[in-house]
């Protein structure tokens, strides 16, 4: 890597503002969890119902979080452990049987699901209000459509850290170029389309986008969801740009690394998410604002 003093930093500043995603994930905890007692005055508590099909560790790691984070703010959370032998139909059956419970205000199915399963089925078979993963094509037709819905709980979060970032530096996303690396259902498709609507001009990248670099040297924002280690590397960034890093990764030494070289990215960057400990928190804590959204909506219980 090239010496810090040798390196063209422009008019950076030295280092990039910490966005410190876990100390902003325990303030929204702290705001659901209030809510979550208006709608206790209201007599009810709000349920989310988990299905977790097999045995991917990451998942199990994530899932265990989720329930923590239930426990925290007044959630009942329902876990169902379910064998990677689960049929489709199995699955579909237990997605009814939630459906149709009036305990259950959110229903999450962890994702990636055992070959055999059709991920499509189960997400289009879940109750669109009770969609707290916000992947229901009705919920992502309403985005898109710039109308209120059950939002993906990633974008989401990265959208609470841009305006807690852009309350205290006096920054938005309105009028700014922004650049989103990825195009799934979870994360980089609704992203690109919250930040349309909070007034970005919005490029969508991707596996098969010639020139990345130079997308991402034009852009104030760049938002990375490629799932690839370290693709956007330091030297591509805008000096002054705000850099969200999406991306989760073991690296052979044991330790994590996100989807941008963080090291070298912070050195030109206004601000910066890191990994861990930036994104990921705040996607569980805006999973648990889905569920009280959820909750209210269907019990007719304002919370805000
Ligand atoms: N797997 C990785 N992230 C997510 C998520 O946000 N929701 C679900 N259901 N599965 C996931």
């Amino acid at each position: 890597m090239t010496a810090l003093a040798d390196m063209d930093l422009g008019a950076a500043r030295v280092f990039a503002v910490n966005l410190d995603g876990k100390a902003m994930a325990a303030l929204l905890r702290a705001e659901v969890k209030q809510q979550i007692g208006r709608l206790a005055v209201g007599g009810a508590t709000p349920g989310l119902a988990v299905a977790l099909v097999g045995d991917d560790p990451a998942s199990q790691v994530y899932v265990k979080g989720k329930v923590k984070a239930c426990e925290e703010v007044g959630i009942a959370s329902t876990l169902r452990k379910l064998p990677d032998t689960t049929t489709q139909d199995e699955l579909l059956g237990l997605v009814d049987a939630w459906n149709a419970d009036p305990a259950v205000d959110g229903i999450l199915v962890q994702l990636p699901l055992p070959k055999g399963i059709d991920q499509r089925a189960v997400i289009d078979r879940i109750a669109p209000t009770k969609d707290v993963d916000g992947f229901h094509p009705h919920n992502l037709g309403l985005l898109a459509s710039g109308r209120p819905g059950l939002v993906a709980c990633t974008p989401a979060g990265v959208m609470r850290m841009l305006s807690v970032y852009g309350k205290a530096y006096g920054w938005t996303p309105a009028g700014k170029r922004a650049v989103v690396i990825g195009r799934s259902i979870t994360v980089g498709r609704p992203m690109s389309l919250l930040l349309t609507n909070a007034d970005a001009t919005v490029t969508v990248c991707h596996s098969r986008t010639p020139d990345l670099a130079g997308r991402i040297g034009e852009a104030d924002l760049v938002v990375a969801a490629a799932g690839v280690p370290q693709l956007v590397k330091g030297a591509w960034i805008k000096v002054g740009a705000v850099v969200i890093d999406v991306g989760i990764h073991r690296m052979a030494d044991g330790g994590l690394c996100g989807d941008v070289e963080f090291d070298a990215a912070r050195l030109r960057a206004a601000a910066i998410s890191p990994v861990p400990g930036g994104v990921g928190p705040m996607t569980i804590a805006q999973l648990m604002r889905n569920c009280a959204l959820a909750a209210s909506a269907r019990r007719g219980i304002a919370i805000d």
